[in-house]
């Protein structure tokens, strides 16, 4: 069970809180044996007796609110905690997975294991075995008090109990739910629709699609309100069955106590008790169905975080290897076959040696691998290649360090510039401690036509729909891709690898960039691989790779 390595150093407090549930919910079963004596003095007007027993009713109601309350405390504290834990486990687990593992995964449902998943677990687990626990308790404590009343009407309430239980969830497991989750399914499709016009508007709009949007959603909508005209009229008759179900058992249970001439006082108690085990039956029905709901979510974690099923992550043991300062390496392509799926080889077997301290570029047709190359060389997908290696002088790329390689030796720019989250600076800059001041005015002068360092309070934001927020700043493609050059020459990576750097930029930028990139090469003795459709890159550079 994948909770147990989470609970360490929790298991004293959820012991305290199982405990003060269980004595919460043995002193609960005794409150209609007490409630019935109540009854039986007021109607048979003993007005003496009750002063004691409602004395008794009472402390029994505070003393089990207490240890209720202690329970609840305790579990919602614990919980958190135990939840957090495994959030953080979780969380590492995204940082060392391989890339492939991303490559073929619906990404939300990723992002939801994080969330959704790591806490339906805490719920099936930890609060089901609560329930279980506080039910377990009460049942076995009503159980003896019943029984001592009579063995035989108790076991008669068990079989009416279940049979109530069993005829509702027979109504909502064949009729029912069918009809919610179609209702459910219908809305979720709408939303898709409507979230994937939203998001595409710029498209939509320049193909004047409305019309389909339009017909598309409307015909589910139709399909909608007939769905939800059927869930309103089972809602009804689940309201409708449960009720009268109940009041026909207990009904029944009245009749049964008579005919089999029970005193009117015990048939009372199996009444007033009548709810109490039905409802627990109703828990132990709900403790199993939540676990058949959420088997999902704890095959994701656990699938997640176990490491050992998957060849999914790397492993930090085999690359240790952190050259000295003065490595400054050729990069050797040696028989490279590369594929992402096993099926279709993107690269096959190429040979090519990337030299130090020279600007290569890299061009070709479209999809005969360049971004791909670019993106082995960087140490991603290692585990798809299938024969070959990459070498940095010698030495094999999946061997070397991977903070020192991503720290010191490489710096990307992909083919479509991303930016994180916070002010331009902050995503020039990133996570360097210390930068060279020099470099970072100069790196300045290319984006000086929309940014002012001295005076940044900008936000970058691509998530935020906030039109509140007026720090919010909305950039153009080729601005992004200028603020992408800066943050990866700031890092005074040894070699700098660039996607179709200058693909979105007027001459005037392109030609400024070219300029500096040609500077770095020499005075910052910087290895430039950088791939381009366009002659006039092209011809900066020293060597060119056609793929
Ligand atoms: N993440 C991926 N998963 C599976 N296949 C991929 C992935 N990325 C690219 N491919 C496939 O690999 C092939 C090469 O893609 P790549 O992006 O390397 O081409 P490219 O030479 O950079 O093309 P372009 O000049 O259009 O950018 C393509 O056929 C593409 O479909
Ligand atoms: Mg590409």
């Amino acid at each position: 069970m994948i909770i147990i390595k989470y609970l360490k150093g929790y298991k004293r407090y959820l012991t305290v809180g199982f405990i003060s549930g269980m004595i919460s919910s043995v002193i609960l079963s005794f409150i209609p044996k007490v409630y019935s004596k109540i009854i039986e003095y007021l109607i048979n007007d003993k007005i003496e007796n009750l002063q004691d027993h409602l004395l008794l009713y009472f402390v029994l109601t505070i003393s089990c609110n207490i240890f209720a309350g202690i329970r609840g405390c305790i579990f919602m504290i614990n919980i958190e905690y135990i939840i957090d834990r495994m959030k953080r486990d979780i969380l590492s687990n995204y940082f060392k997975k391989d890339l492939i593992y991303y490559n073929d995964k619906n990404l939300n449902e990723v992002g939801n294991i994080l969330t959704t998943d790591a806490k339906n677990i805490a719920d099936i687990y930890l609060l089901n075995s609560n329930v279980f626990i506080r039910d377990l308790a009460q049942f076995i404590t009503i159980t003896y008090i019943l029984g001592q009343e009579s063995f035989l009407l108790y076991v008669i309430t068990i079989l009416i109990s279940l049979s109530l239980v069993i005829v509702e969830d027979i109504y909502f497991k064949v009729i029912y739910e069918k009809t919610i989750d179609k209702t459910n399914t219908l809305l979720v499709k709408q939303n898709s629709i409507i979230n994937d016009y939203i998001n595409k508007i710029e498209t939509y709009r320049s193909l004047h699609l409305e019309n389909i949007i339009n017909d598309m959603w409307l015909n589910l909508n139709t399909s909608y309100i007939r769905m939800k005209n059927r869930d309103s009229i089972c809602y009804g008759i689940n309201l409708l069955l449960t009720q009268t179900v109940n009041e026909i058992s207990i009904t029944l249970l009245i009749f049964i106590g008579l005919f089999l001439e029970y005193s009117t006082s015990s048939i009372l108690i199996f009444v007033l008790y009548f709810n109490y085990i039905s409802s627990i039956i109703k828990d132990f029905n709900g403790i199993q169905k939540c676990i058949i709901k959420n088997k999902l979510s704890i095959k994701n974690v656990t699938d997640f975080i176990s490491n050992n099923d998957s060849n999914d992550n790397l492993s930090d043991n085999e690359a240790s290897y952190i050259p000295n300062n003065y490595f400054n390496p050729n990069i050797e392509i040696k028989n490279l076959t590369f594929s992402y799926d096993n099926k279709k080889n993107v690269i096959n077997n190429l040979n090519l040696i990337i030299e130090h301290n020279k600007i290569t570029g890299i061009t070709g047709h479209s999809g005969k691998g360049k971004s791909t190359l670019l993106k082995l060389i960087l140490g991603f997908y290692t585990k798809q290649i299938k024969t070959g290696q990459i070498l940095f002088d010698n030495v094999n790329l999946k061997y070397i360090d991977k903070i020192y390689f991503y720290d010191k030796l490489v710096s990307y720019v992909g083919q479509e510039p991303v930016l994180y989250q916070g002010s331009i600076k902050k995503n020039i800059i990133g996570n360097l401690h210390e930068y060279d001041k020099e470099l970072y005015k100069k790196l300045l002068f290319l984006i000086n036509d929309f940014y002012d360092d001295s005076n940044d309070d900008s936000n970058y934001d691509s998530n935020s729909n906030d039109s509140n927020d007026d720090k919010n700043v909305k950039l153009s493609g080729g601005q992004k891709q200028r603020i992408c050059i800066c943050r990866a020459i700031l890092r005074k990576p040894k070699i700098l690898l660039l996607d179709e750097p200058t693909s979105a930029l007027d001459i005037e930028n392109e030609i400024k960039i070219l300029d500096l990139i040609e500077e770095l090469s020499i005075s910052y003795k910087m290895t430039i691989i950088l791939i381009s459709h366009n002659k006039q890159v092209l011809s900066k550079c020293n060597d060119v790779i056609i793929l």
